[in-house]
């Protein structure tokens, strides 16, 4: 048993911040930030929260898919920013959508998240556990940041794209996937509360409470793993390169998916990207360039899609899939 996917939908935050805007915080240029990263402009939440861009990422899934909330009964929201930790994001989506058949829980593995929801997603309808899956990427990446700080503020973005899937009678295609704990110092975060009553005093905004990024380590793990992690899910399904139309890779830095496209050996135009419009928006950034695509009619049935996850963790995962 494979899936399918039945319908895409994503929602990105109407408040946009160009580079120009990030100069006048930090000490930076468009110029610096076009060339190094490829980001031009990001999506900021102002009223918007994590959870209210998953829902209506969702119910724009569902409106496509033509399939009611009610009959999902599945939903994983993939996050590492959510505005709620108690209830999870995905029972408030499922609050929101009126998706009450639905069992929900929330999935954080930053980068690699929405890749990873997909293959937990496809196990359970493979098997037959659930028939119909709400799989959701949002991040609200910004208040997370450290706006004083030009080596990480001028990458992240907001957004949020999900997708609905069922089962399908076709061949199952085999997911990559690896993580490597040893090396999760590269890009962390502390929780705001890392702190117990007994021991340590109650945290302030002080140093770890922002994303902290060794951006070079980064870079050389993403150019290194993902071509790699590429080759292992086509051998693991007997595919050859030339069988893939697209590559949907984590938009972390245009310059990272340039390194991939030439270690792979494949033409640039392979690989869409989004990242100019906006930033790096971590677990949400494949869906919504899939809902993207799939909007501008660029999917065609019989299309091979690799998508493939990078990040913090340090996690990295691609998966293949059949549009039809
Ligand atoms: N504007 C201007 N100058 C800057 C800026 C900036 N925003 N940031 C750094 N610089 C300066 C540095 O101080 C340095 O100056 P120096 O040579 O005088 O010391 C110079 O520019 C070069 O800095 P580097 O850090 O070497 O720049 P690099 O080319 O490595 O680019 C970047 C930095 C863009 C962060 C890059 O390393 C990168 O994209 N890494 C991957 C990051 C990433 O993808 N992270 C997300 C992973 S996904 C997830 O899990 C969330």
């Amino acid at each position: 048993m494979a899936v399918k996917i039945c319908g895409t939908g994503s929602y990105t935050p109407s408040y946009v911040m160009d580079n120009n805007g990030i100069a006048k915080l930090v000490d930076t240029s468009d110029a610096w930030i076009r060339e190094r990263t490829g980001v031009e402009r990001r999506h900021i939440v102002s009223k918007e929260t994590t959870v209210s861009m998953a829902s209506e990422a969702g119910h724009r899934a569902l409106l496509r898919a033509q399939i009611t909330a009610a009959e999902v009964d599945l939903i994983i929201v993939s996050t590492i920013s959510s505005n709620v930790i108690l209830p999870c994001a995905a029972c408030e989506v499922q609050k929101a959508l009126g998706a009450v058949n639905a069992t929900c829980f929330d999935l954080s593995a930053a980068c690699t998240g929405f890749v990873l929801a997909y293959n937990t997603a496809a196990a359970y309808l493979a098997s037959g556990v659930y028939k119909t899956a709400l799989i959701i990427g949002s991040e609200s990446l910004s208040n997370l940041t450290d706006w004083k700080d030009r080596s990480t503020c001028i990458l992240f973005g907001d957004g949020a794209g999900a997708a609905v899937l069922q089962a399908d009678s076709r061949k199952m295609y085999l997911p990559k996937t690896h993580s490597d704990g040893g090396k999760g110092g590269a890009l962390s975060l502390k929780s705001r509360h890392d702190w117990n009553l007994l021991g340590t005093e109650h945290p302030s905004d002080g140093d770890g409470y922002f994303m902290q990024m060794d951006g070079k380590t980064i870079f050389q793990f993403a150019v290194r793993k993902v071509p790699e992690v590429i080759r292992e899910v086509l051998e693991e399904n007997g595919l050859r390169q030339e069988e893939i139309t697209w590559y949907l890779l984590h938009q972390a830095n245009k310059r990272i998916i340039d390194a991939v496209a030439r270690h792979l050996g494949e033409p640039i135009e392979k690989f869409p990207m989004n990242i100019q419009e906006y930033g790096n928006t971590s677990s949400a950034s494949i869906p919504i360039l899939l809902d993207e695509m799939a909007q501008k009619g660029m999917l065609n049935a019989g299309d091979k899609l690799v998508i493939a996850g990078f990040g913090a963790g340090l996690t990295w995962g691609a998966s293949v899939y059949e549009w039809i």
